[in-house]
């Protein structure tokens, strides 16, 4: 009787609200109960009978109606102890359209997101183990040839092992860094930064490491924030170097910051390749690097923009990538003067 009700689909299926599925379903237990009392009576059943065969199919009715009302429930508890488990492709099929049908569609967009999740941690866990063991591997390899003397310890052998050995350090750091930017749900400490004098800043240090390079640094408005500085600080200098990076040899790369009442604008403008529109949205994702940025090249590893990305949303700004004139890549942060 159960298997059989249970393929019938639920009478009251469409109706949107558990509460007036329940008054439906108490109405008819009623309707029932008082009609068969009525029938027993005319029928001249016992006195004894009729309550007996009233409340038989009450209960009938009440099964029919409220058939197929508790299973997403039944079906998210066993589901949830499964994906508590790690098992992310648990589904609650239901077509209820109640409050129960919208916790189960709750439930599965939450099993999607945390599937998406799960798969995101194990894509980044790969490309990071890679992205070190190829330094330490050629390190290795390198040292295993000096103990065997195959190499001598020459200045260019110890100069590109030091390169290497730097590599990873920064990679190390950025690493790091996601992972404390990822912990720092409470948001970033705040405190007045003076961004004028902090773009200069970043762009003096810049101009020290690359002396040939032609950084210009306009400001305009007034410019103090309340934002973490070491974030900030390490948001511009990731912007700058990706522009010193991609930037030929020379070309002027400018560092602006412009206050309004409510924000401040930085941008960060160079003469390079650009970023194709369509792939402009990747580039903000952990290890995404446009085909020939080459993962142990001069730059990073793919980090640099989602560390970006990750401060900018910390605190509660925006960040996009834009085309600069004639050609290059314009990088423009808004950030709330607070948040
Ligand atoms: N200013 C730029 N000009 C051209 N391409 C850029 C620029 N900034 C970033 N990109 C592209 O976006 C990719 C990701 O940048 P980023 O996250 O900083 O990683 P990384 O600098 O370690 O390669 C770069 O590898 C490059 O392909
Ligand atoms: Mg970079």
């Amino acid at each position: 009787m159960s298997r059989l009700l249970q393929r019938l689909p639920s009478p009251l299926v469409r109706i949107r609200s558990i509460k007036l599925k329940w008054s439906l379903i108490i109405l008819a237990a009623v309707a029932v109960t008082a009609g068969t009392s009525q029938l027993g009576f005319a029928l001249g059943w016992p006195v004894w009978v009729r309550p007996i065969m009233a409340g038989a199919l009450a209960l009938v009715a009440v099964q029919v109606l409220a058939q197929g009302m508790t299973a997403p429930l039944r079906a998210m508890a066993s589901q949830a102890d499964k994906i508590a488990n790690g098992d992310y492709d648990q589904r609650v099929h239901t077509d209820a359209e109640d409050e129960i049908g919208q916790l189960a569609a709750s439930f599965n967009g939450m099993a999607e997101r945390l599937a998406a999740v799960d798969s995101l941690q194990k894509d980044f866990i790969a490309n990071a183990s890679h992205e070190l063991r190829t330094p330490v591997a050629a390190i290795q390899n390198q040292l295993e040839n000096l103990v065997d003397r195959v190499t001598q310890p020459d200045p260019d052998t110890l100069q590109r092992m030091l390169q290497q050995t730097e590599h990873l350090s920064a990679l190390v750091r950025q690493l790091l860094d996601l992972s404390r930017l990822d912990a720092a749900t409470l948001g970033p400490a705040r405190e007045l930064v003076a961004a004028g004098v902090l773009l200069k800043q970043v762009a003096h240090e810049a101009q020290l490491m690359h002396p040939g390079a032609d950084i210009v640094v306009q400001l305009d408005g007034p410019l103090g924030i309340s934002a973490d500085e070491a974030m900030l600080h390490q948001l511009v200098s990731n912007l700058l170097a990706n522009a010193l990076r991609f930037s030929p040899i020379g070309a002027p790369i400018t560092l602006s910051g412009e206050g309004a009442s409510d924000h401040v604008t930085i941008e960060v403008a160079d003469h390079g390749p650009g970023i194709a529109p369509e792939i402009r949205t990747r580039a903000f994702e952990r290890f995404w690097q446009a085909d020939g940025s080459g993962p142990t090249g001069s730059g990073g590893a793919g980090l640099g923009l989602s560390i970006c990305k990750r401060i900018v949303e910390l605190h509660g700004g925006t960040i996009s990538i834009h085309s600069n004139n004639p050609e290059g890549t314009r990088v423009r942060v808004r950030l709330p003067l607070v948040p």
